[in-house]
C-alpha cells in the first residue's frame, strides 16, 4: 500500500464522490451510503483486482450488494460462545456460508482464475498477482509455505469484508458529527481555508499543517468505535490476565467502544469535542488509549489506507461543501446500529456547494 499510488487512486475517487454530491443535493436530502460504499469498495478493487470499477457497473453493484448481505450477517453474537447455536437452522453462521459462498463462486474465484491465466510474474499488477507470484517462487524452491490458492481466496474476502464497510461507516459517521456540531464544521472549514485555500484539492502533504482537521478525525474514530468490540481472537494457550485466568482455548473480544468510553480516560466521553486532542499551544496529541484499529500483533492491515482515505475524503468534502440536514428535516441521531460495525442509523443530508 505504497503512499503515493494509494493516493492518486483515492483522489480519483473522492473527484468522481465530490461531483456525485454535487449533482445529488436537493432540499429534501439524500443518503450518501450507495455512493460511498461504492467510491470505498472501488480503492479495495483497484488494489486487489486491479480493475478501476465504475459506479454503475452492474458486476460491481453486484458484488456490492452479495458483500453488504455478508456483513450484516457477521456479528458478535452468542454462537461466538454457545458453539451449538450455529448449527441451527436459521443460524447468521448458516446464512454467512450461503452469502460466502456465492461471493467466493461468483466473484472471487472468477478474478483469481482469470489472474492465474494471465500472470505475468515479472509484472504483478495488484495483490492477487503479487500473491500468486509469491506463491510460485516459494513452490519452486520447494519451501513449506502457507500459501494456497484458498488462503487467497480467504484474503481477498477478508481485506473486501473488512476494508469497505469500516471505512464507509467511519465516513458517515463525520459527516453526520458535522451536522450535528456547525461549530467544529466551521472550525475544520476555516483551517482548510486558509491552509490549502480552494484552487486545489487537499493531499496528505497538507495533513501536518491541518491539526484542527486531525483531531476532529481522532474524535469521529474515538466517539462512534466503528469495529467497536474489534475482532475477536482465542487464546493459543493459559495465561494470567490482570489476576483473571484466562484458559486455553477462550474468546477474547476487545472492548474498543469500551476504552473510548471510559470516563477514567476520557472527560465527558459522550460529548464530541476534538480540542481533546490538542494541547494548549493547538499541537497535536494522540494518546495511547486511542484504538481504532486495535493493538498487538494483530493490529488491522489496513489502518495506513484507512486514515489515509479518511482524511483525504473528509477534507475535500469539507473543502467544498457545506453539510447540514435536509430542508425542515430531522438532525441525524448519534445512537448506532450494531453488526460486526457499529453504524449510524441511515440519515439524509445535504451538502450544498460553499
Ligand atoms: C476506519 C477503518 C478501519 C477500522 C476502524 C478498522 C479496524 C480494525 C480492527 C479493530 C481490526 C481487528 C484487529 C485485531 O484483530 O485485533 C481490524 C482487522 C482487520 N482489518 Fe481493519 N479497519 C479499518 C479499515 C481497514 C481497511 C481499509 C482494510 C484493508 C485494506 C482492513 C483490513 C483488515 C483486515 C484484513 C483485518 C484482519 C487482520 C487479521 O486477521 O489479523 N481494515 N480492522
Amino acid at each position: 500500500m505504497g503512499r503515493f499510488t494509494m493516493e492518486a487512486k483515492i483522489m480519483e475517487e473522492v473527484t468522481v464522490f465530490l461531483d456525485i454530491l454535487e449533482q445529488e443535493d436537493r432540499h429534501s436530502g439524500f443518503d450518501v451510503h450507495n455512493h460511498l460504499t461504492v467510491s470505498v469498495s472501488a480503492i479495495i478493487s483497484s488494489l486487489i483486482f486491479g480493475k478501476h470499477f465504475t459506479h454503475d457497473d452492474p458486476y460491481f453493484v453486484r458484488l456490492l450488494d452479495c458483500l453488504y448481505r455478508l456483513s450484516k450477517v457477521v456479528t458478535p453474537d452468542a454462537s461466538n460462545f454457545i458453539p451449538g447455536i450455529s448449527l441451527l437452522p436459521n443460524s447468521n453462521f448458516r446464512r454467512f456460508k450461503t452469502y460466502y459462498n456465492e461471493v467466493k463462486t461468483d466473484f472471487f474465484e472468477k478474478e483469481i482464475a482469470e489472474h492465474t491465466a494471465r500472470l505475468d510474474t515479472e509484472n504483478p499488477r495488484d495483490f492477487i498477482d503479487v500473491y500468486l507470484t509469491k506463491m510460485i517462487e516459494l513452490r519452486k524452491a520447494g519451501k513449506h509455505t502457507t500459501f494456497s490458492e484458498e488462503q487467497l481466496l480467504v484474503l481477498v474476502s477478508d481485506i473486501f469484508g473488512a476494508g469497505s464497510e469500516t471505512t464507509t461507516t467511519t465516513l458517515k459517521w463525520a459527516f453526520l458529527y458535522m451536522i450535528r456540531h456547525p461549530d467544529k464544521q466551521s472550525k475544520v472549514q476555516e483551517e482548510l481555508d486558509r491552509v490549502i485555500g480552494r484552487s486545489r484539492l487537499p493531499c496528505l502533504n497538507d495533513q501536518a499543517s491541518l491539526l484542527y482537521t486531525q483531531a476532529t478525525l481522532f474524535e469521529v474514530f474515538r466517539r462512534s468505535s466503528v469495529v467497536p468490540l474489534g475482532v475477536f481472537h482465542a487464546a493459543v494457550k493459559e495465561t494470567t490476565l490482570a489476576g483473571y485466568r484466562i484458559p486455553e482455548g477462550a474468546i477474547i473480544g476487545p472492548n474498543l467502544w469500551g476504552i473510548h468510553h471510559d470516563p477514567a480516560l476520557w472527560q465527558n466521553p459522550n460529548e464530541f469535542q476534538p480540542e481533546r486532542f490538542l494541547d494548549s499551544d493547538g499541537n497535536l496529541m494522540k494518546p495511547d488509549t486511542l484504538l481504532p484499529f486495535s493493538a498487538g500483533l494483530r493490529t488491522c492491515i489496513g489502518e495506513l489506507l484507512a486514515r489515509q482515505e479518511a482524511f483525504l475524503f473528509f477534507a475535500s468534502v469539507l473543502q467544498r461543501f457545506n453539510l447540514v440536514p435536509p430542508e425542515g428535516g430531522p438532525v441525524p441521531e448519534d445512537s448506532g446500529l450494531l453488526s460486526i460495525v457499529l453504524a449510524s442509523k441511515p440519515y439524509k443530508m445535504r451538502a450544498i456547494v460553499r
